[in-house]
């Protein structure tokens, strides 16, 4: 039990110090005018298509409108290119305007989430039903309806401590996880070419969670795992202006069954099952992993 409880102290230490550095340099919170990027889920945007596709771990999106290049579609890249000294474009939004707030478990639950209740939302909040922050909370109260695809969990946690719970629950009591970002201790420009620095390395994880944060008035994050044959990698990056960043990287092993729409065949001219699919996750992201594996 005692060790129980440090371990869940560790992780929690950690996720707090993950979230600290997000909330620093680039959560959001869903204002006026910051519908610029596609991390701040403006659903009217052509971006928010993009991003929904690999949030779904990329399954299912259509995108026949992002074709005509938003550039945070640069984070699609084929197994092959992990190698050192590999340049690829890659798109790492940076945001130091917008922060979310990440509420206690009781603060969330004393407020409602469900699309249902969004009427009610939008007037304890005073926003107008067209506003763009009622579209984002309602894409939001949206995607943490739907059901899972099968073999899948998912969840929307608007809270670190019911995140937490639901991760114990994926893993298993008895598992130890930690939890992985991809991380720059400087300011990033958005897009560029960045030379992979040193030999990815691979983390062996049977099961992981990933989980994307989602427009809405407070911190919400969305989650989702299964077990499956994706490998995760960890991936030093060199920037063209001296930039480094720490990635974390997924690659989806077998593409056969995704829809041959999917933005990242576009973006690497490749048709479903040609080879497998890796996309760099955000700087606001969080990988639960085993640990140790
Ligand atoms: C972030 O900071 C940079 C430099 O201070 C500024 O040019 C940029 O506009 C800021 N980004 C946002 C989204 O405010
Ligand atoms: C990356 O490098 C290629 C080849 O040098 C160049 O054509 C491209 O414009 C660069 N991309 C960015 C985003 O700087």
């Amino acid at each position: 039990m005692g060790s129980g409880f440090s371990s869940w102290c560790f992780t929690l230490c950690l996720l707090l110090a993950a979230l600290m550095c997000a909330q620093d340099s680039n959560a959001r919170r869903v204002t006026k005018g910051e519908g610029d990027d596609r991390n701040n889920y403006d659903p009217s945007s052509e971006a928010s298509d993009g991003h929904d596709q690999w949030i779904n771990g990329g399954h299912h999106a259509k995108t026949s409108h992002v074709d005509h290049m938003d550039p945070s579609v640069h984070i699609f890249f084929t197994i092959d290119n992990l190698k050192i000294g590999k340049s690829l474009p890659i798109y790492f939004s940076y945001k130091n305007s917008t922060k979310s707030y990440l509420l206690s478990r009781e603060e969330a639950n004393s407020i409602p989430f469900s699309s249902q209740k969004l009427p009610y939302l939008l007037e304890l909040f005073s926003f107008s039903k067209d506003s763009p922050q009622a579209k984002a909370m309602e894409y939001t109260l949206e995607h943490c309806e739907r059901e899972p695809i099968k073999g899948e969990t998912r969840f929307c946690a608007t809270s670190l401590e019911s995140m937490l719970d639901s991760a114990r629950g994926f893993f298993g009591l008895d598992t130890n996880f930690k939890i992985l970002t991809t991380s720059s201790l400087t300011k990033l420009t958005p897009l560029q070419n960045y030379t992979i620095l040193e030999m990815p390395q691979e983390i062996f994880a049977p099961k992981f969670i990933a989980c994307h944060s989602l427009p809405y008035l407070y911190a919400v994050f969305y989650c989702h795992g299964q077990e499956s044959k994706n490998r995760l990698f960890q991936i030093s990056l060199g920037g063209e202006n001296g930039e480094k960043v720490e990635a974390v990287a997924v690659c989806h092993m077998d593409t056969s069954l995704w829809d041959a729409d999917h933005v990242s065949f576009r973006v690497l001219k490749i048709k479903p099952g040609d080879s497998p699919v890796c996309h760099f996750f955000p700087l606001d992201n969080l990988v639960w992993v085993p640990f140790p594996a």
